[in-house]
């Protein structure tokens, strides 16, 4: 049976937190089961809006290969790429960025959306991330894209650029799909979106007692003055968690019961949440602790599935320099060999 490939891969940014583990990294583990998988680590694109703390980049990666094994990603199935290490992503982005117009990539509400927080004139490179994102996927022909919805207008570009590629210079790219992750957006310890630069997440890599801590001080229903007002459940992150986490359904129920009544206080039902939460991360972070004590080991891997990559980027950037009139390195060489080097120039 051949699977379908996919390609997906994640910015590293810091440590994995929750809502990763619930809203992605959870399917991705699924995934392997029924695809041929490529994560990326897209070392690149943390450049495009953050380049000034080289020293932070290398940790940050192995940070995200230790979270990324903990929860299952199985090197053994599915290939682990570091994008820098591969010249062909920026080779790729380049010739596509050749068929891909300035005001369409201004279109793009990401970029709008990053703009107006920039201090800083956009760089050319904010502006050519989906164009980079498209040649990630585009150069290993994936035909499956698991993200979350914010990545759509991503993936439209890249479905856009394989259109235009083929049209123009005959059949070579897959059109790929978005799969589109249906997990519910986890809030973060504020109630705002769980995200690693709001300081509202709990991390894989947090300690029971930081959990707990953040449990803890976790927002709640807001017009709770004492335990016994009537509290609402509705929205309210404490519940969400026990929803999700919680492998006792009437646990849940009878608490949710008890805190519209205003018989059980918000500490107490905080008090389970961080038993709840720990007991659900626990044995990930024992993984994790172990495979972020060998670093060795997470760069061999790394390496290993990123030389897999190599050769299928290599093959697909030869067939393209070839479509659009560019002579590769293997062509020139035989020409060489050939002493054909007149009829080159
Ligand atoms: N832009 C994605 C994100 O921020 C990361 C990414 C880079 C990606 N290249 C990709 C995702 C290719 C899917 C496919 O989450």
């Amino acid at each position: 049976m051949t699977r379908n490939r996919i390609l997906t891969g994640h910015r590293p940014t810091g440590p994995r937190h929750l809502g990763h583990l619930v809203g992605t990294l959870e399917n991705w583990v699924r995934l392997q089961d029924t695809h041929e998988c490529f994560f990326l680590v897209a070392d690149l694109h943390v450049l495009t809006t953050n380049h000034t703390h080289p020293e932070r980049l290398q940790d940050h990666i192995l940070n995200l290969m230790a979270d990324w094994l903990a929860v299952g990603v199985d090197p053994s199935r599915a290939t682990i790429v570091l994008q820098s290490i591969i010249p062909e992503h920026a080779q790729l982005s380049l010739l596509l960025s050749m068929l891909t117009s300035v005001a369409r990539l201004e279109r793009i509400p990401a970029y709008k959306e990053q703009i107006k927080e920039l201090s800083l004139q956009p760089s050319l490179g904010l502006l050519t991330y989906p164009v980079l994102q498209a040649a990630d996927i585009l150069l290993y022909k994936a035909m499956e894209v698991p993200v979350g919805e914010d990545q759509l207008p991503h993936i439209e570009l890249a479905r856009e650029t394989a259109r235009r590629f083929n049209q123009t210079f005959g059949e070579t790219f897959p059109e790929p799909e978005a799969l589109l992750s249906h997990a519910p957006r986890l809030p973060g310890i504020d109630n705002r979106t769980m995200h690693t630069s709001y300081g509202n997440a709990i991390f894989l890599r947090d300690s029971e007692e930081q959990t707990a801590r953040k449990v803890i001080g976790m927002y709640t229903d807001p017009t709770r003055i004492h335990t016994t007002d009537p509290g609402h459940v509705e929205g309210n992150p404490v519940f969400v968690y026990h929803e999700i986490f919680n492998p006792s359904a009437d646990e849940v129920d009878e608490f949710k019961e008890r805190y519209r009544q205003g018989s059980i206080g918000d500490v107490e039902v905080k008090q389970r949440l961080v038993e709840v939460l720990n007991g659900y991360l626990r044995p990930y972070r024992e993984r994790r602790r172990k495979f972020i004590a060998n670093p060795h080991a997470l760069l061999e891997v790394l390496f290993s599935g990123t030389v897999k990559a190599k050769f299928i980027a290599q093959q697909t950037l030869e067939g393209v320099y070839e479509k659009m009139g560019l002579l590769h390195s293997q062509t020139f060489s035989e020409k060489v060999l050939a002493n054909n080097i007149a009829g080159i120039f």
